[in-house]
Order: structure tokens, then sequence, then C-alpha cells
């Protein structure tokens, strides 16, 4: 029992130690973020200091007509300063105008950099950090988080320098007019600086949850609001179970929102009511001075209108320090995303795939998953540790080879590990042991735009964006023109289908192709391979969802279209299959058989009663055996 406390315990002290060491690299971060913009930063300094000056002339020049006044000086004593005092409030009021232009684009040149760098390095991850992590999560991210650090940072840009400015200017006036009457008003300084490092560190805390709660939102919007989870949710889920956890989580950003507001106020507040007491106390201080005779009249004047500028930045000061720590919440979530290392990369000396039909072949290949904490982020599973456990062997000692132009073709039970082969060619995934070869070169020495140049896939969820026909068809080969487009939807039988909607081409496909039927999907993705016309060809049951006669119509144009492509194949109908030049069953990660069809059939193994079961169900097995 005790030495779970001390642990806890323990553990506790070195998340702190840990939080204040990750402030301080994040600062230095979030300085090399702000290098670039250096030139704007130090016109935005020198704008600031000359506003704060200024807001500092107008008491001493107020001071001077009260003075002008009380002596009872000639008018000129007394207009001259007003005018300087409007031309003070102008220049000001210019100047304040540029330096929040300044500030914006600071801030908003900040965003920008923040944002992209964070794209970029989100779609270098590999796959698996997109098979763990929640969307919504991480579009949190680029939204919330990166606005949260730019919002404070403007915020902070903008409040720091000219507050720190006429605050010091304010002071030194102020202790040259009376030292006394102004460190006795400074007494209550102690009441700003106190609170506001503790609030700050609250503050902080009360942002990191409710950063993590409008993310669990964001999660559970993405994920039920998309076609296909909306659908789940209406056939078999709890709407109202859905309803209750939503409003749980949104009352409790809601409870944070109030507590926030309440305790700004409150210290804002505060310091307002110290800063009105204050005054009270040179206006009291000072008059009795001045009744006395050893101050004069203008100068109480400038000593109550310089107090005013002096808690005024105090107070933005403290609360600049409360906006900070909230902004190295947001900062720090955005460069966990950002420290996060792409598993799989790219060599500096990556060679292109060779020219010509190539072959591809599986050296000895064993593969896993990955674990969960070599690919992701805790935060972004929603998960409050990430599982190193290494993912059980999926594949153990794959070697096969597709010649240049050939096809091989995998069948074998749902689970054997055959999309794990497919995937591991355009190099989704890279392998534990053994090798994956496109024309003869390890796909790991490759680059990545040569292998997607050269590999073309037709995956079994075959996916769309929720954008036109054409945009999708268009993502294989941007460059396409209008006549290939059509030949390849002909190909594809799916000109009728296209001519025929209301906008052709420009139909949207709905969320995820949602709006088409699964064989519509289906053939708009073989069409898609059929535009990119890549050398190597995995179709991972690409024809499945196809009734028998478009199936063979598909079919024959995917025949025409592999002519003279190497072709990797998974069927589960064998009929689809028969003309491999080579034909693999894989069972539990292992290939078990392997033969051209005849020679599988009259080896009466695996194959044989695969295509036995499939004939006796009368599925297809034409009579060619
Ligand atoms: N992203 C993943 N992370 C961890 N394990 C996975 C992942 N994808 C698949 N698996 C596991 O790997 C094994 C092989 O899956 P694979 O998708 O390769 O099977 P398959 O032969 O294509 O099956 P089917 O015919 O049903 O499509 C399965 O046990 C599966 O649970
Ligand atoms: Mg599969």
């Amino acid at each position: 029992m005790e030495v779970t406390a001390w642990t806890s315990m323990h553990g506790m002290v070195n998340a702190r130690q840990e939080r204040r060491r990750i402030s301080r690299a994040s600062l230095r971060r979030i300085a090399a973020f702000a290098r670039p913009h250096r030139r704007g930063l130090a016109l935005f300094l020198v704008l600031s200091s000359v506003t704060a000056l200024l807001a500092v002339a107008s008491p001493v020049l107020a001071s001077r007509v009260v003075s002008a006044v009380v002596d009872g000086r000639e008018a000129s004593g007394v207009v001259r300063p007003a005018l300087l005092i409007a031309a003070v409030a102008v220049a000001e009021a210019g100047l304040g105008l540029l330096a929040r232009r300044l500030s914006a684009a600071l801030g908003e040149g900040l965003i920008l950099d923040l944002r992209t760098a964070v794209f970029d390095h989100v779609q270098r991850m590999p796959v698996a950090f997109f098979t763990r992590t929640r969307t919504g999560a991480l579009v949190s991210r680029l939204g919330n988080d990166v606005i949260g650090a730019q919002r404070a940072f403007s915020n902070t840009l903008s409040g720091v320098v000219g507050n720190t400015v006429t605050l010091l200017v304010a002071l030194a006036v102020m202790l040259g007019i009376s030292w006394r009457i102004t460190l006795l008003a400074l007494l209550l300084l102690p009441v700003f600086v106190v609170p506001a490092r503790r609030m700050g560190t609250r503050m902080a805390a009360m942002q990191r949850e409710a950063a993590a709660l409008n993310a669990a939102m964001n999660t559970q919007m993405t994920e039920r609001f998309s076609a296909p989870g909306a659908t789940l949710v209406k056939l078999f889920g709890r709407p109202a179970d859905e309803s209750a956890e939503f409003a749980a989580r949104a009352g409790r950003v809601r409870d944070i929102g109030i507590r926030t507001a309440m305790a700004q106020s409150v210290f804002v507040t505060a310091l307002t009511l110290v800063s009105a007491l204050a005054l009270a106390l040179v206006y009291g201080l000072g008059g009795y001075h001045a009744l006395r005779g050893s101050l004069d009249a203008g100068s109480v004047v400038a000593l109550a209108l310089l107090l005013t500028r002096l808690y005024a930045p105090l107070t933005a000061l403290a609360g600049a320090r409360v906006e900070v720590m909230s902004a190295l919440v947001s900062f720090e979530r955005v460069f966990e995303i950002l420290d996060l290392e792409p598993l799989i990369a790219q060599k500096p000396d990556a060679v292109a795939v060779p020219d010509g039909p190539v072959s591809v072949e599986f050296d000895r290949v064993s593969f896993g998953y990955p674990s969960a904490d070599k690919v992701s982020l805790a935060s972004l599973e929603e998960v409050a540790s990430l599982d190193a456990r290494g993912g059980t062997r999926v594949l153990h000692e794959v070697s096969f080879r597709a010649e240049p132009g050939r096809m091989v073709a995998l069948v074998g039970s749902s689970g054997a590990g055959k999309s794990t082969i497919a995937q591991l060619l355009p190099r989704l995934y890279d392998t534990d042991e053994g090798a994956v070869r496109i024309g003869g070169l390890d796909v790991r020495d490759l680059t990545a735009e040569s292998i997607r140049d050269t590999v073309g896939m037709v995956t079994q969820d075959g996916h769309l964006f929720h954008e036109s026909v054409r945009s999708n068809l268009l993502l294989a080969r941007p460059d396409a023109t209008e006549e290939e487009v059509w030949e390849a939807l002909r190909r594809s039988r799916l000109d009728d289908l296209v001519a025929a909607l209301p906008d052709g081409l420009d139909t949207i496909v709905g969320e995820r192709g949602y709006r088409l039927s699964g064989g519509e999907r289906q053939r708009l993705t073989i069409a898609r391979l059929l535009l990119a016309r890549q050398r190597v060809v995995i179709l991972d049951e690409a024809t499945a969802h196809l009734d028998s006669t478009s199936e063979a119509a598909v079919q024959d144009a995917l025949a025409e279209a592999l002519a003279g492509r190497t072709a990797v194949v998974i069927a589960h109908r064998l009929s689809t299959v028969q003309a491999a030049d080579l034909i693999l069953v894989v069972e539990d990660g292992r290939i078990v058989e392997r033969g051209t069809h005849a020679e599988l059939l009259a080896a009466g193994g695996r194959y044989e009663e695969l295509y036995r079961t499939q004939f006796a169900a009368g599925e297809g097995a034409p009579a060619a055996v």
C-alpha cells in the first residue's frame, strides 16, 4: 500500500518536472517558428515601444495644463499642451492600428506555418498510424489547438512588449515626481503577482482537459456522423446513449468554460479594485502634500493619470501569464504530433523503380502489424497509455515471384493474410524480416513517388472521397483528358450510369461514395485504376461486389487492362483466378500450396477442396476443368 502511494507520488513529481521541461523546450521551438518572421517582429517591437512612450506623454502634458491654470499663466500655456495632447492621441491611434496590423500578420503567419507543418507531417505518417488514431482527435489538433496557439501568441505579443515599456517609463516618471507616493502605491503590487502565478497553472490544467474533451466530441461527431457510422447507429446503436455521452462531454466543457470565465473575471475585478484603491491613495496623499505646498497640483494629476497607465499594463501582463500557460498547452499538443517520427520514411539516397515491365518478389517475408507505441500517440487514440505488445506474426516466410507481365493469384481463408501481403507491396507497411522487391530492388530503397507511379491497387473496401466522380477519377492521373476518363468508365461498365446522372461526371458521390451502390463504387475504383495505368496492379477482391454478369464484363475489361502488366490478384471466387500464371494458397500467413489451376486441382489439396466446395455451391466454376 505504502509502496503504491510512494510510487504514485513519485510519478506526480516526475510528471511535474517533465511538464516544466516540456514547457522550456516548447518555448525554444516556438522561437524557432517565430524566427522567419524576425523582421516583422523587430518592427513590431519598435512600434509598440513608441506607442508605449506616447501613452506616458499625455499625462505629463496634462499636468502642465493644470500647473498653468493653478499658476494663472497666459492662455498659450494651456493651449499648447492641449494641442500636443491631441497630436499624441492621433499618433497613438495611428501607430496602435499599425502595430495591431503587424501583430495580426505575425500571428496568422504563425498559424499558417504550424498548420502546414502539421498537415505535411501527418501526411507522411504510415497507414498504421491512421488505423490507430481517431480522425476527430487529429482534426481537433489542426483546428482548435492551432488556433489556440495562435490567439495566445498574437495576444501575448501585442500585450507584453507595449505594456512592459509603458510600465517602465510610467514608473520612472512617477518616481521622478514623488518617489514616496509612488512606492506607497506600489505596496499593493504583490496582490497582482502572487495569484497570477497560481492562476496560470490552474488555467492550464483546465485548458488541457477542455482540449481533450473537445477532441473527444470531435471524434464522436466524425465517427457517428459519417454515412456508414450513422447507418450503424440507426441499425444497432442506441441514439439516446450517444446523445447522453455527447451531452456529458459538452456539459463538462461548459463547466470548464464557466469556471475559466469566472476565475478570469474575479482576477480582473480584483486587480481593478486594487488599482482604484491605489488611485484613492494617490489622490489623498498627493492632495494632502499639495495643500501643504510640498507638491504642486499638476504633479498630483500627473501621478494619478500615470497610475492608471501603470496598473493597466500590470493587469494585462498578469493576464498574459495566464494566457501564455494556456497557449503552451496548445503548442505542446501540436508539437506532440510533429515529434512523432514516421515509421516508414524514404531513404535520402532512394532510387526510382527501373523502367519497363517489372517483376514483383517476396523473399522470405515475415511480418506482424506494428504495436501501438511505435506508430501512435495515446492522446490521439484516446487511451491512457499505448499498447506496447508487439503484434502477433501475420505472415511467415512468404516467398514468391511474379515475373514481368505475369499474374499471381492469392486465394485462401478469410484472415489468412492475403490483404496483408498486398499492402506490403506498395510499402504501406515495412516487413520485419525478408524483403519485398519491385523490379529487383528492395521497396525500402525506392522513392515513394516512383512506387506510387508503379503500383496500382484496388482495395477490398474501395474508398471514394466526398467529391465529384471526375475528381475521384483524376486523383489517379490529374492530367487525364475527358476522353480518357470516359474510356476508363466505359471499360469498367460505368459509362451509361454516369451519363444518366443529372450532373454527369460532376455528380458528387457522397460520403465515402455512399450515394453509389456497392458494385458501382467498386467499378469506379476499377475505373480509377484503369486510368492510372500503373505497371504493377493489385486487385484485392476487386469484383466481389458485382453480380455474375457485370463481373464477367468487368473481368474482360480487367483482363484487357492487365495485359502486359504484372498483377497480384486476390479472390475468393476461384473462377476469377483460374487464368493466373501462378496460384498461391495462403493459410495462417503461410503459402501452403502453389501451382497453376490445373496443377493444384491435380494435386488434390486445399485448393482442390476450395474449388469443389464452390463448384458444389454452384458458384461459377465453368466447365473448363
Ligand atoms: N491493421 C491491422 N492491425 C493488426 N492486425 C491486422 C490488421 N489488419 C489485419 N490484421 C490481422 O491480420 C490477419 C490477416 O489479415 P488480412 O487482412 O491479411 O486477411 P485476408 O486474408 O485479406 O482476409 P479476407 O479474405 O477476409 O480479406 C488477420 O488476423 C487480421 O486480424
Ligand atoms: Mg483481405
